[in-house]
């Protein structure tokens, strides 16, 4: 079964604590988080205070995907901040490996995301030194857009460099994740599935995310 980490880009957030007491009471296993700088994404989200908040209002894994530029500047930030899983963007990071690093040194789980043009064989050198990899199945930025369908050859891909190296890596997808498209999603070799829209505009949150559990 996946693990389920709904985005709350897509949360209503005059009533964020209504939301993360629903998603606490869901088959959700992380939340997902996206802070966005105006600059590496042409959108701006919520930060650390935000971010400091949520923490306080769930015991589940916080997942942070930082989509912005010079990432290593904030990592201790988003540290204090509560998260467990921070992840840096392969497009924003000239020094990847320095980045992960700093990361896993001060006690986070690493991880990197994919734009949807960057081909997961540029990870085959640094793979070992990571956590997670997300890859980006929209063009970073908003929710509720299509997912780009060669995002699953990225996913098969991926999967067996994973596979071949023998390493305990998790792939996460992140964006127009549906309840029609995510059962081939996880065939394809995904284990966390992030979905935004999916969840948080949907009738009953819950059953939506318990739908997304047996995917
Ligand atoms: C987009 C964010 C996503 C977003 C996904 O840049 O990284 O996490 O919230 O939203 P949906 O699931 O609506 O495509
Ligand atoms: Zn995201």
């Amino acid at each position: 079964m996946p693990i389920i980490a709904p985005s709350l880009l897509s949360a209503d957030f005059l009533n964020l604590q209504k939301d993360c007491d629903m998603l606490n009471r869901s088959q959700a296993d992380w939340f997902h988080l996206d802070v966005m700088d105006g600059r590496f994404v042409p959108n701006i989200s919520f930060g650390l205070p935000v971010i400091e908040k949520i923490r306080k209002a769930t015991q589940k894994i916080c997942d942070v995907h930082l989509m912005i530029e010079e990432p290593g500047n904030f990592a201790e930030a988003f540290k204090k901040a509560g998260a467990d899983v921070l992840t840096v963007h392969y497009e924003a990071c000239p020094h990847l490996h320095r980045n992960l690093q700093q990361i896993r040194s001060l006690g986070m789980k690493a991880g990197v995301a994919l734009n949807p043009h960057t081909p997961v064989h540029l990870l085959s050198d640094i793979l070992q030194d990571i956590d997670m990899v997300l890859i980006m199945s929209v063009n970073p930025g908003f929710g509720g857009q299509q997912f780009i369908n060669h995002s699953l050859d990225k996913i098969r891909s991926l999967k067996k460099m994973i596979t071949e190296k023998n390493l305990p890596t998790l792939i996460e997808i992140d964006g127009g994740v549906t309840l029609n498209n995510a059962a081939s999603i996880v065939k394809a070799g995904t284990d966390v599935l992030v979905a935004g829209n999916t969840v948080f505009r949907s009738q009953d949150p819950e059953a939506t995310i318990a739908a997304l559990k047996k995917s």
